[in-house]
Formats: structure tokens, C-alpha cells, sequence
């Protein structure tokens, strides 16, 4: 197939493209390069790109694709929560008009990165796709609309499918240190200390990049019924964890150091357990890397890199990084790009 990958120089897509590759799809990516640069280790080879702002994406640039996977969004809850009106306009409008104009270029597959957070605070009962969503930020507000209005454009010719990731870890050669497990193995390196600053007791689910990715995969080879309008978990029953039980793994991975629980942060309410089992029975789809394995990998990963505090605390988070490349004049207000590099 040939397939565009939005958001392909992110820490998903990185992992993602070789994958789409080796199955031997026709990979174009499009993005805006606002951490093309953030490389831990060898540069990966990306692929043919669209440098393009999703927002400003043509209906003559998606002509010619079997299958759009959608990556791009503003990633996470506190980058939702700097700007929440660029949030809502980046991923939720220019998604929904993504899907649009793929679907008027004649593209028959959406596989669209939505995330397990769309059930906000779910207690101790394992959540299915079933379940009412609870979104509690607007990072999570905005998977949920356009879910909502995906579903709404579905038909005999268009095919969207809402892949809830849980929260992702294990290394990319485009890192991010602002998600839980690749946080605490980077404080257990660089400090030798896995400090939680919840009180620990947070369900977390997790998975590996390399499944999110296999994940996607799958959901281009499946047939167009069994990915129809639906919504599938992507993680493993075995990586639902707490917070404290993910430090003590990080702690066991990492020679020398130990857990930490301030709890200064107070109670968390984002927690939830979620039910995996739709994807294992209707997509043959498991997810196969453990938390251990992930932190072992991130250790190695990290010494191997030469990872320091630095670039732990500004080049490979997000919220740094986007704030950084603002400061310095690469992009303006509104996030859109003044100028090339940064
Ligand atoms: N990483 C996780 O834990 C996780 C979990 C669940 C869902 N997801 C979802 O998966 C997707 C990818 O996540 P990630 O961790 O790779 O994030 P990331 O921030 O590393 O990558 C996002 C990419 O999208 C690009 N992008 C953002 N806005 C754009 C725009 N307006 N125009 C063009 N490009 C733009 C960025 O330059 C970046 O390369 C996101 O939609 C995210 O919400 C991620």
C-alpha cells in the first residue's frame, strides 16, 4: 500500500515507519520537523516528506494514498494544557479536515492515534471500548471529538479506525523523556533515583513503541470490516500497572539505584486498567514488550547514547522543546512555523 504517515518525525512514527516499511508499504511522511532534531544516537533514515503544517494540508498533497495513519497532534496532556485553543484547533479541526480531504482524494483506510486517556478516571474495573469515555483534559477532550466526528464520516468507501494507545515507552531515535517509564529509567541513570511524585497508587497502562507500531501494521493488513468504525485497546492486560509498581521495575533495571515516593504531587485522578482483549480477538494483534524488558532497553539505550541531564530536561520533553523553538522565533503563537531550523 501506499500509505501517509502524519507526525512521522515524532517518537511514534520514528519507531513506526522502518515497520511499515519492512512489510513493504510506500511510506511518505508529513510533518512540521519541530523535533526532527531531537535524535538520541544514530539519525534514522525517514522517508520521503511533506513539510507541511497539518493545518494547511491540500487536497492535491493526499492524492494518491491507499491508507493515511494520523500521528501528528499535539501530544500530550500538558502541552494540551499550554494551549488548549491551538490543541483543539491542531487535533481536533485539522484532523477532522484531514480525514475530509483523504476521504474526497479517494483514501479508503484512517488509522487514527487516540489513547486510552479518552477514559479519564475508570477506579479499578478493567475498561473496554465500551466504556463510557471520561475525558479530563483537553489533550484527551480532543480524541474524543474527533472519534466522535470520524465515526460520523464513515461509509462503504471510508474506513476509520481509533487505535486508544495506552502510554507508550522503550526508545526511538526521536526520544521523549516526558512519558512515565522513559522518565524514571532517565532518573534512574542520571540521578539513581526513580523519584514518583504521586503517591504512586495510579493505574498506568502501558506499551511498547514497537507494539503501537506492529499495532498499525496489523490494522493496514486487516480486513476493511473487522477495522470499520471501531475502536481498539493497544496494549497488554500484563502492563497495567501502578506507578509504584513501574519505579520498583525502572529500580531493578537500573544498577544502583533506588524508588522514591514524595507524593508531593498529591493524588492523581488519571487512572484507569483497561481491557485489551477486542484487538487480541478480532486483530490477532498482541502486544508482546514487558515494562522490565522496556527499562532494560532504555538503560541500555541511554549509557549507549550518552544521555545527558540537559537534553533529559529540555530537548526530549515536549513542552520544553515547543517552548524553546517559541522563544527563539522558529515558530510563532499560533505554533506554525516563521522559519526553517532551529
Ligand atoms: N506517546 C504516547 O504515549 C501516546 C499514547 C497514546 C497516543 N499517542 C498519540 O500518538 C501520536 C504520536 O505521539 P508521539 O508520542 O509520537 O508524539 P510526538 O510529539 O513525538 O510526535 C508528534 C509529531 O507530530 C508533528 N506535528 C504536530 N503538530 C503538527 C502539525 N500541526 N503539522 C504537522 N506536524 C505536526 C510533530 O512535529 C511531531 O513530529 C499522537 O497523536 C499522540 O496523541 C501517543
Amino acid at each position: 500500500m501506499r500509505v501517509l504517515v502524519t507526525g512521522h518525525q515524532g517518537y511514534l512514527g520514528t519507531v513506526m515507519v522502518p515497520v511499515l516499511r519492512a512489510r513493504g508499504h510506500e511510506v511518505v511522511g508529513l510533518d512540521t520537523g519541530w523535533f526532527a532534531d531531537c535524535v538520541l544516537g544514530p539519525a534514522p533514515q525517514d522517508p520521503p516528506r511533506l513539510a507541511v503544517d497539518l493545518r494547511d494540508v491540500t487536497i492535491g498533497q493526499l492524492t494518491g494514498f491507499d491508507a493515511v495513519v494520523h500521528l501528528a497532534a499535539l501530544s500530550n496532556d500538558p502541552l494540551g494544557a499550554l494551549v488548549p485553543e491551538i490543541t483543539h484547533e491542531i487535533n481536533h479541526h485539522a484532523s477532522v479536515r484531514l480525514a475530509r480531504l483523504a476521504k474526497e482524494a479517494g483514501t479508503r483506510r484512517f488509522l487514527y492515534a487516540s489513547t486510552c486517556s479518552v477514559y479519564g478516571a475508570a477506579g479499578e474495573e478493567l475498561v473496554d471500548e465500551n466504556a463510557p469515555l471520561r475525558p479530563l483534559t483537553p489533550y484527551a477532550e480532543s480524541k474524543v471529538r474527533v472519534e466522535d466526528d470520524l465515526e460520523a464520516m464513515a461509509d462503504a468507501d471510508f474506513a476509520p479506525v481509533f487505535l486508544r494507545n495506552a502510554t507508550a515507552f522503550g526508545f526511538s531515535p526521536r526520544l521523549r523523556a516526558d512519558i512515565v517509564l522513559n522518565n524514571l529509567v532517565g532518573h534512574a541513570v542520571l540521578d539513581g533515583v526513580v523519584k514518583v511524585l504521586s503517591d504512586g497508587t495510579p493505574w498506568r497502562p502501558l506499551v511498547h513503541a514497537a507494539d503501537i507500531a506492529e499495532a498499525f501494521a496489523v490494522c493496514l493488513d486487516a480486513p476493511v470490516d473487522a477495522i470499520h468504525s471501531r475502536a481498539y485497546n493497544i496494549g497488554t492486560e500484563a502492563n497495567n500497572r501502578t506507578v509504584a509498581e513501574i519505579a520498583q521495575a525502572v529500580a531493578e533495571s537500573v544498577p544502583g539505584s533506588e524508588v522514591l515516593i514524595t507524593g508531593e504531587s498529591g493524588a492523581d485522578p488519571r487512572s484507569y486498567r483497561v481491557d485489551f482483549g477486542a484487538a487480541r480477538r478480532e486483530l490477532g494483534f498482541e502486544a508482546r514488550w514487558t515494562i522490565a524488558e522496556g527499562a532494560a532497553q532504555l538503560y541500555a539505550e541511554y549509557t549507549a547514547g550518552g544521555l545527558t541531564a540537559a537534553d533529559f530536561s529540555e530537548r526530549f520533553v515536549r513542552l520544553a522543546r515547543l517552548r524553546q523553538l517559541g522563544e527563539s522565533g522558529v515558530v510563532d503563537a499560533t505554533l506554525r512555523r516563521v522559519r526553517v531550523g532551529a
